[in-house]
């Protein structure tokens, strides 16, 4: 049976909370899943009351649905918030955090704390919490949650870990990184090892390069203070991106128990093929937005979002070629790139395959046939695809390329997003999905001479027209001419 607790968001009114995790705990409680007692604990600087935090998350939800909310389930919601007026940097916060909790006979006696928060408070919060005697499992758990980036480099990710070990046992630690909660990212794993027939052909001698594609519309949403000391290699690549990357090339695991999974995800990031701080521009390119046209509709350039210096060159894109020094893939390329301000939202793992050994319709009709492709489209359609050489009907011998989807392809609208699961995964102390410290560790070990050379190249950036697919210089990271970007699940765009 789950546990209530007392569910604790620090940085209750950011952009976080706000779009990802009370959407969440709304759905999940829609779902009839959250357990009866549980409490939404909102920690933020504003002066609030409880009444101020319910209008506020009320109107959140209501944006969320698109619509008024049933009156009985937001009764049920609502009667679960509780707000406290704190600021994170004062002991004076926790030490009424713990009277609001424990002192209260109402309040169950487990406790998330979940970080919501600049990265650079994480250490801080949980020193605090550690001071108000709020990491000692007395009466009940605790558990806190860590969102990514961890750390901002390898060396302040050790400092991190080790701070958070002073106060936390590592059972207690949730390091999240959302994509692992995406239906279509754990759709991976299943399409890879219930599936006998792909083995075989899961490896260098069928399979061409590997691409990983995060594309979004939107642009830095508000969250300059967060972003541009960020940018999107440690934003998106060094997490998700890489995350997905283990997925994809990983060998069976042993079991589905956390450690073996991340065991094997381990593997993967160790075998990585470190990129000396010479062939950094070779393996990695960057850009950032430029004004340009999304969906119809003029937008600024980064350097005119509110609150970015006018002298920023934090990437707003990034790329990368990586090559996985083991028997499996040897020498394939695995392309990975994310933007903001894309042409499409689009988030997709593209595996091309190599072309036949012998060009037998040569002397046919067929010139060049187009090569095979297994495509995961992760959103905004759930889809797995296999596109496929077929001959067209009618007397002359010409291909087609014919696309074999799961039936469900285009069907699924996207509602239960990533958090619900893993915010269950947490109140059921679940950690398959979470990230133990060593993936984390090896995930900077790739990314780290990359970020190195660029902060010390800080006066110039390539720039992409927003709207548009990115940099065309990004070509470059290409091994070969036959080689480009696939943006989309149906090609041709
Ligand atoms: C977050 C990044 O982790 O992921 C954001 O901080 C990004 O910059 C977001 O927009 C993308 O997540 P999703 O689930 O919307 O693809």
């Amino acid at each position: 049976m789950t546990e209530p607790c007392v569910f604790t968001i620090f940085g209750a009114t950011g952009n976080l909370a706000r779009t990802k995790l009370l959407p969440a705990l709304f759905q999940l409680d829609g779902a009839g899943r959250l357990p009866a007692g549980l409490c939404i604990l909102g920690v933020g600087r504003r002066d609030w009351d409880h009444e101020a935090w319910r209008a506020y998350v009320h109107d959140l939800c209501c944006d969320f649905t698109g619509g008024e909310l049933e009156k009985e389930t937001w009764q049920r919601f609502s009667a679960r918030l509780r707000f406290l007026s704190g600021d994170i940097r004062e002991g004076d916060t926790y030490t009424r955090l713990r009277a609001a909790v424990l002192d209260d006979p109402g309040c169950p006696r487990n406790m998330v704390f979940y970080m919501a928060l600049q990265p650079s408070a994480y250490a801080e919060v949980a020193t605090r919490l550690a001071q108000a005697g709020l990491n000692r499992e007395e009466g009940g758990w605790r558990r806190v949650v860590i969102e990514k980036p961890f750390g901002y480099d390898l060396e302040s990710a050790e400092i991190l870990e080790e701070k958070l070990h002073r106060h936390f046992a590592e059972r207690q630690i949730f390091r999240i990184d959302h994509y692992l909660g995406k239906s279509m990212v754990q759709n991976v794993l299943v399409f890879r090892f219930a599936n006998l027939m792909l083995e075989p052909l899961w490896n260098r001698n069928y399979i061409d390069h590997v691409q990983i594609t995060h594309a979004e519309t939107q642009g830095i949403a508000g969250r300059a203070g967060y972003y541009d000391g960020v940018g999107a290699m440690r934003d998106m690549l060094q997490s998700h991106l890489l995350q997905m990357l283990t997925l994809v090339a990983m060998e069976p695991p042993a079991s589905l128990d956390a450690d073996a999974l991340r065991d094997e995800k381990v593997k993967v990031l160790r075998s990585i093929r470190p990129i000396p701080r010479t062939a950094v521009h070779a393996h990695a390119f960057r850009a950032q937005y430029a004004a340009g046209t999304v969906d119809g509709e003029a937008v600024p350039g980064y350097l005119d979002e509110p609150d970015i210096p006018p002298d920023s060159t934090t990437e707003t894109y990034a790329s990368l070629k990586l090559y996985i020094d083991n028997w499996r893939w040897r020498n394939v390329p695995f392309y990975l790139r994310t933007g903001k301000r894309l042409a499409r939202d689009s988030s997709l793992i593209a595996i091309r395959f190599k072309h036949p050994p012998q060009q037998l319709f040569r002397k046919t009709h067929i010139e060049k046939l187009p090569p095979n492709w297994i495509l995961m489209g992760i959103q905004p359609l759930e889809c797995v695809r296999v596109e496929i050489q077929t001959k067209e009907p009618g007397l002359e011998l010409r291909t087609q390329t014919t696309q074999l989807d799961a039936a469900y392809c285009g069907t699924v609208t996207n509602k239960l997003e990533a958090y619900e699961d893993l915010l269950l995964d947490v109140i059921e102390n679940d950690c398959t999905l979470f990230l133990r410290y060593d993936e984390v560790r090896w995930a900077w070990e790739v990314v780290d001479p990359i970020l190195k050379v660029w902060s010390t190249e800080r006066d110039f950036i390539h720039t992409y027209p927003a709207g548009t697919w990115g940099p065309v210089e990004d070509h470059r990271l290409f091994d070969r001419e036959d080689q480009e970007w696939r943006n989309l699940l149906h090609g041709g765009e």
